[in-house]
């Protein structure tokens, strides 16, 4: 039995998804554990590209059972049409579980999303208006709906009206907005409840269950450290707990049962949404990596951030999430740059600090110190080992092993998976 858990270590977008394909291969059950649609896991295979958002990223292996944990936040019309969209390219969808415990984005939580960042004017965050926090933000005040809710009728009626006396208020009142009528979200939510009630579970006893069977789980990351609710660049995050730590809570598994955890990068650093990023490069190289490398959101198509590989952040990234394992991606990519900065410290105050600060006005004062690589331009796509590498890729990566203190065990080198290094 194994149980790898698969997390970003940057601002999202590092491949997760891809390797999450991958590694179901050889799982019996992938497991989503935080976020909700704002994430965007892209998965090429044979050519074909299939981008998920609640799904999990095992969906595409036959065999491999698939579970939202009671950490996501679901939004039920955009999983139906998701699984209807799998079902439309072939892909079964029948081994999906919701866990009963999984809180339900409502029409209203969307309306929050976006009315809260127009109040918040040039201090916006950049969400992915899919009312991810305010969802959250009701699970915490415990006025949430969960889906056990969703699926019995009187309960649910009871709480949408009991919710929309306070809500409405709220969005009409404190923020000019347009209100919402209990009815037609009574009517619209039971049509999902008919279609959803299949798949809801309790899945934290078929996660216990697998264990005590010795299966082979993988639990799927959203977003990333650095958009962690208590260890990302707050308050630019997400609402969310995406560290290895949000497995126990947003799955139902206790901390004994994993045995391994995957940090995923990309060779640079990509951002979307507003916040601090030490080693934008906000200029001709940040236009490059993002055409390079195509960087555009999977969920919002917007135009990534880009900039050089932070060290200081992966070994931040290792620690909090228990790393035993380095999963890059974008090696071919990067190597098509004359000359690559890799960022191994910071000068703040005229000291050379390594570590991260919690205060983003003393992240501001941080100058990234690099040192400089020189670029591999040749075809690696077909490269299946290590040795193969070009030199000046081999010494990137083994300079950033020694400085994160943690083996590269996966290296991506082209978007399909089949592009995939894996280290011995
Ligand atoms: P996720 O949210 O972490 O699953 O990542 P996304 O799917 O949002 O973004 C990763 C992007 O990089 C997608 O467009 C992938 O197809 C692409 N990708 C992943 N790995 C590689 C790689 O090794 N090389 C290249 N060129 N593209 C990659
Ligand atoms: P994956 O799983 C990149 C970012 C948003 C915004 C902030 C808060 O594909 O890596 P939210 O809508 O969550 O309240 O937005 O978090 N964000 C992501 N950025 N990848 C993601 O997911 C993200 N999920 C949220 O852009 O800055
Ligand atoms: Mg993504």
């Amino acid at each position: 039995m194994a149980t790898r858990v698969v997390i970003g270590t940057q601002w999202g977008d590092e491949g997760k998804g891809k390797y999450i394909d991958i590694l179901a291969a050889d799982s019996d059950i992938v497991v989503r554990f935080s976020g909700g649609n704002n994430a965007g896991h892209t998965i090429v295979a044979g050519g074909t590209k299939y981008a998920l958002h609640l799904i999990p990223s095992g969906i595409l292996h036959e065999g491999t059972t698939c579970i939202i944990g009671n950490g996501v936040v679901v939004d039920p019309a955009v999983l139906i049409k998701e699984i209807n969209e799998l079902k439309d390219k072939g892909v079964n969808t029948d081994k999906l579980l919701i866990s009963d415990r999984a809180h339900v984005i409502m029409p209203y939580h969307k309306r929050m999303d976006e009315l809260q960042e127009i109040a918040r004017g040039k201090d916006n965050i950049g969400t992915t208006k899919r009312g991810i926090g305010p969802a959250y933000a009701d699970k915490t005040e415990r006025c949430g709906i969960r889906m056990c809710d969703l699926i019995d009728e009187e309960i649910f009626a009871e709480k949408v009206r009991a919710n929309l006396r306070i809500k409405n208020a709220i969005i009409e009142k404190v923020y000019g907005g347009e209100g919402f009528d209990a009815d037609s979200i009574i009517a619209e939510y039971s049509e999902y409840a008919k279609i959803l009630k299949k798949y809801i579970t309790d899945t934290s006893v078929v996660l216990f269950d697998a264990v005590e069977k010795g299966k082979n789980i993988l639990f799927e990351g959203a977003q990333a450290t650095f958009l962690d609710l208590d260890f990302g660049t707050y308050p630019y995050v997400t609402s969310s707990n995406p560290v290895a730590g949000g497995v126990c809570t947003g799955a139902g598994l206790g901390p004994v049962f994993i045995d391994e955890v995957y940090g995923v990068f990309k060779a640079y650093t990509s951002r979307v949404g507003a916040g601090p990023f030490p080693t934008e490069q906000n200029n001709e190289i940040g236009d490059k990596i993002r055409e390079l490398g195509w960087e555009y959101g999977t969920t919002t198509g917007r135009p990534r951030r880009c900039g050089w590989l932070d060290a200081v952040m992966l070994k931040y990234a290792a620690r909090v999430n228990g790393l035993t394992a380095l999963a890059i991606n974008h090696v071919d990519t990067i190597g098509k740059l004359e000359k690559i900065k890799l960022c191994t410290a910071y000068i703040k105050d005229g000291q050379k600090v390594d570590y991260f600060p919690a205060s983003l006005k003393e992240l501001s004062k941080c100058e990234p110190v690099y040192e400089e690589f020189d670029g591999w331009n040749e075809d690696i796509s077909k490269v299946k080992s290590f040795d193969e590498l070009p030199d000046n890729a081999k010494k990137y990566l083994k300079r950033i092993e020694e400085l994160v203190g943690v083996k590269i065990k996966l290296i991506g080198v082209g978007k399909d998976r089949e592009n995939t290094i894996v280290v011995d």
